[in-house]
């Protein structure tokens, strides 16, 4: 199974010429590389909105997709919904995916059951890629709550299925799951390769439980994922890839933890 090893830039770099330098960097060190070094990987990067345009126009024709981070939960295409942009405005200027669902727009934008289960919605029916994520706070790790979680946040994906059947005709190639503990994310602080192995496959036999077309979906890992311990989560059959914050930034760091996991593909 190809892997699958995803930069969400966040707000970063703050300026359009660092994001120029990142690109240069990667593009270079892929062309240069050589190729089976990360062969077994599909490489994306999720820049910001403002920055989605130029980036996607630079990566055209390279092996790296690009996402967005999110999209409007109001409207697939057009409306007054002011600081908003549509799933068919992010396909428009060149995305293939969008992120959906991270836990920073979950707490610092409320997004609920209902609006990811429209943002969900808006985006595959503009043919965008979902990438969504899923995880635990800290508190509700150390509640043991983390399948419990997990299960009322799946339920968006239940419900989509139950709203749009028709949607299901290849989903599993368009929907892949990122696991992201709250507390590991941007802390240094990640569980165990076997805890994270374990709530993989508890997410892949949920999927599987709502449609048989969803067995064996892809699930990455996210949460200070970084060149040294890339090797460990990639080892883990459960472990399809890595959605990467901070060691996205930096083409070198990004290179390694695709290069871990197309090893482990091999
Ligand atoms: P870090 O890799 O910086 O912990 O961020 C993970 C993340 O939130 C990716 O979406």
């Amino acid at each position: 199974m190809q892997a699958w090893v995803i930069g969400n830039w966040k707000q970063n770099p703050a300026t359009s010429h660092d994001v120029k330098a990142l690109l240069d960097d990667l593009l270079t060190a892929v062309s240069t590389k050589e190729q089976p070094d990360i062969a077994g990987c599909q490489l994306m990067v999720a820049p910001s909105f403002i920055h989605l345009t130029a980036v996607s126009e630079r990566l055209e024709g390279s092996s790296i997709l690009s996402a967005a981070q999110d999209i409007s939960a109001h409207s697939a295409s057009t409306g007054a919904y002011t600081g908003d942009c549509s799933a068919q405005q992010v396909a428009d200027a060149g995305a293939a995916w969008t992120i959906l669902g991270h836990s920073e727009r979950r707490q610092y934008h409320q997004e609920s059951h209902d609006c990811l289960l429209n943002k969900m919605t808006h985006a595959l029916m503009q043919n965008l890629g979902v990438v969504f994520c899923i995880g635990e706070t800290q508190a509700q790790y150390d509640a043991k709550k983390t399948l419990v979680v997990i299960d009322t946040q799946l339920a968006v994906i239940k419900d989509l299925l139950a709203q749009k059947p028709e949607l299901i005709a290849g989903l599993s190639e368009r929907l892949i799951v990122a696991y992201e503990p709250v507390w590991a994310i941007g802390t240094g602080k990640v569980p165990t390769v076997a805890e994270v192995s374990a709530t993989h496959q508890h997410i892949k036999q949920t999927l599987a439980s709502f449609n048989d077309a969803l067995e064996n979906m892809t699930v990455l890992y996210g949460g200070s994922v970084n060149a040294d311990n890339a090797d460990s989560f990639a080892v883990d059959s459960m472990i399809d890839g890595a959605l990467v914050g901070g060691a996205s930034l930096k083409a070198e760091s990004f290179l390694a933890i695709a290069q871990a996991f197309s090893r482990a593909t091999a």
